[in-house]
Parts: structure tokens; sequence; C-alpha cells
């Protein structure tokens, strides 16, 4: 087992990552089918019970291939926005394999799912008022702040007592009262604590307070319990997985009590983002210079903030491997370096004070875990073009998945 997950996965497949710059331009994303196929079915399978869906949370990547990849696995999705349920018509999925967690949405945005028939939840008593009068009669979802919440940022933590999210469920009596004046059928709830969490406390209970209050109504047909599994970002320093088979023993046994209690066999539902599409991508990059500013060395790289959000956004950490004419450098000389991108503030940090392997201009710097919220979170900031993305397909083939910005697209929307 080596240190250096490329490496170990045998993530490229025996394509030459230079190669696959040289043909696709640096910086470039690159994903694997079997890794994604195997996140996909770890999520699907998590527990026993029979009624169980995994919707994937296309927020982490919407790419139409591995959407396409996703949906043939057996999962549904869920949608934050029309532009989100666009992408989901248009990689296949039917409107009711889709879920609509709205959070203030206009009336325009509301029509949109509802027009489509697609299921939709929502998170705030004037957005139950809203939808009652926009499709009175009908069956409905609703999100509930459970009170608790986990997450690796006080940024994307969307349960508990400080968050925008979701009906705080001392509201149920109020939630009532306007599905009764607009004779709506509460039909699901659901929930979102947060995101990136690596033991299951938290989430379970989260998922007994939102079981407690399904107990409250009579027609619920499904709950979802959210999303949030978290991926280990620090490999190399050997950081130990999420206890899948675990987590989904105690889901079991939550659930399954709960069933027997209440005697409803519900539909259950979680929502994994990250979970799924983390691991499957990497980014490639160039390394175009090596300086020392006063008593720091600086690795200069293409792939800046507007490539990889996350380190510049949470202060997130993403291992890295280097490649050098090809292989992969996994012996020899290290040393702290701070690695940066090209754009033009001072924050553009991908990593500081990392030990790696003595780098040298034209070295390929390899990103992982760079799948979920990486392209999505990516933007033409500086005016840089955003990456093509390939995908090593489970034969060993590579597929152009998305196509690198042109110039051209940078001034697509302009009137002159
Ligand atoms: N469901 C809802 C309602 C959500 O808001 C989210 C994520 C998910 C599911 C999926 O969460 P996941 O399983 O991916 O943790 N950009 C941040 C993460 C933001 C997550 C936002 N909501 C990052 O790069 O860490």
């Amino acid at each position: 087992m080596s240190k250096y997950f490329t490496e170990d996965k045998n993530f490229f497949k025996g394509t030459n990552p230079q190669d696959l710059i040289e043909k696709y331009g640096s910086p470039l994303y690159v994903y694997s089918e079997d890794i994604l196929r195997e996140r996909c079915r770890e999520m699907k399978n998590l527990v026993s019970y029979p009624k169980f869906l995994s919707n994937y949370s296309i927020k982490a990547n919407s790419n139409l291939e591995l959407l396409k990849i996703t949906r043939s696995e057996g999962l549904v999705a869920d949608a934050m926005s029309p532009g989100e349920i666009y992408v989901l018509e248009k990689a296949g999925f039917e409107y009711k394999e889709m879920f609509y967690i709205s959070n203030n949405v206009s009336e325009e945005e509301m029509q949109f799912a509802i027009d489509r028939g697609i299921m939709v939840s929502i998170d705030s008593l004037s957005q139950l008022e809203m939808y009652g009068k926009m499709n009175p009669g009908s069956k409905v979802a609703i999100r509930f702040n459970p009170g608790v919440g986990a997450g690796h940022s006080e940024k994307v933590i969307t349960g508990g007592k400080k968050t925008k999210f979701g009906v705080n469920i001392d509201l149920v009596p109020e939630v009532k009262e306007i599905l009764d004046r607009y004779n709506l059928t509460l039909a699901g709830i659901n929930q979102h604590i947060g995101s990136l969490f690596m033991e299951a406390d938290s989430y379970i209970e989260g998922v007994k307070s939102v079981l407690a209050v399904a107990e409250e109504f009579e027609n619920i047909e499904f709950v979802d319990f959210g999303g949030g599994f978290g991926i280990p970002y620090r490999k190399q320093e050997g950081e130990a997985r999420l206890d899948v088979k675990e987590f989904g023993r105690k889901l079991d046994v939550v659930i399954n009590e709960w069933v027997a209690k209440t005697g409803k066999e519900l539909l259950f539902k979680i929502e994994p983002g990250r979970y799924i599409a983390a691991e499957c991508g990497v980014i490639l990059g160039t390394v175009h210079s090596i300086k020392n500013n006063y008593d720091r060395k600086y690795v200069g790289t293409d792939v800046g903030f507007n490539v990889l959000a996350r380190p510049m956004t949470y202060g997130s950490h993403h291992d890295m491997e280097i490649y050098r004419n090809g292989k992969i450098v996994n012996e020899g000389p290290e040393e702290n370096v701070h690695v940066v991108g090209n754009i033009c503030e001072s924050g553009d940090i991908l990593a500081e004070d990392r030990c790696l392997p003595v780098i040298k201009e034209k070295d390929l710097i390899c990103i992982t875990d760079a799948g979920a919220y990486g392209y999505s979170m990516a933007s033409n900031y500086n005016n840089r073009l955003r990456p093509a993305e390939v995908l090593i397909t489970s034969d060993g083939s590579v597929k152009l998945i998305r196509k690198r910005d042109t110039l051209d697209d940078l001034v697509k929307g302009f009137l002159i």
C-alpha cells in the first residue's frame, strides 16, 4: 500500500498524467469511474432496511456524465435550484427521482418544480404559506431543523440554533395550521445537519429527533435524513475513513426500532454529495515557478482558487502528489513549501508549509479528493478558463466529459 492515493488506487489505470495534460490542457480535472461507482454502492446499500434510497446531492458535482453513472447505480437526486433540476433532466433523471430542497426561493423558482410535479421540501413557515397558495391540495415535504449540527466549518453547519436552515421543531403546531389551511398533505420530512462529519453520533441524534417529528404527522411517506458523510482528506497522515458499515448498522437499529414502534414502514432516504463525488476526482496542475520570497519557498502552480476554492474558502486541506515525466515522485528528499495558484490575491494558497517531495518546474501537481465542491465551485475569476474534465472509465479508456472553457466563453453574455 502506497501513501500516495493515486498510486495506491491505480487511479490513472496506465494512462500517463503528462499525456492527459498535453492533450486536454492544464489544469485538468480527472475522474475515476471505478471509485465513483464504489462510493455510490456504499451509500445505496448503507442499511439493510429495504425501503431505503440514497439521493445524490448534485451541488457537489453536476457533470452530466458523472450524473448518468450515479443514476445507473440506482441513486436518485436532490436539487437546490431550477438549474440543478434542468441539469438532472438532461442527465436522464425522471421528475419522480428528484427532490427539490428549496431555500428562500422565488415564486417563479417554486413554480418551476411544481410544474414538473417534483416533490418540494419547504424551509420556513413563510415559504409554506407561499407554497400553499400556489399549490393547494398537494403533497409537500418540510425541512426541519433538529437543533443539532455538524460539519467541518461554521460555513457548512446547517443544523442547530445558529443557521438559516429548516423549520424549528417547536413549530409543529404552526406547520399543521398552515397545512390545514391549504389542504396540504405532509408527505415527507427532511433535514441536513451539515457537511463533513467523521463519526455517526450527531447524525444519529438528528435522525432520532426528526423521527420524533415524523410521529406527529399521519400521512408521512418518507423521511430524508440528509447528507454530510465525511471523507478522509488527510489520507497521507493516515486519517481513518468514516466506518460506513458501522454507521449503517447504527442507522438500521434506529430505523427498525422506529418502524416496530409506529408500525409505519416508511421510505427512508439520505442525501450525500461529498461522499459520492470527492474521492473519484483529482486535479492535475502544472508547476510554473519556484521562488524564495524572504524566508518562504513558494511553488507556483496554475491551480488558482478559481479552479479549487475550498482551501481559500474554508482553509480546507487537500493531499498533494507530484508527478514528473509521467511518474509519481514517491521517494527522495522532501521539504516544506507553500503551494500557491496564479490568481492576483495573496490568499490564493493551496497549502501552507506542506511537506512535499522536492519539486521542480514543469512537474505536475496532483490534488486529490477534489471531485466534490471542486469544479462545481470553480469560476472564471481573473478571466481564467475553467479546466476540462476527463473520465478514466472502468475499461481504462479516457473520455472527455467537459471541454475546457474557451476565450469566447468569457465574452459570451455581453451584448456588444
Ligand atoms: N443536502 C443538503 C440540503 C445540503 O445543503 C447539502 C450540502 C447536502 C445534502 C450534501 O452535503 P454533503 O454530503 O456533500 O456534505 N462547499 C462545501 C460543502 C457545502 C455543503 C452544502 N450543502 C465544501 O466544499 O466543503
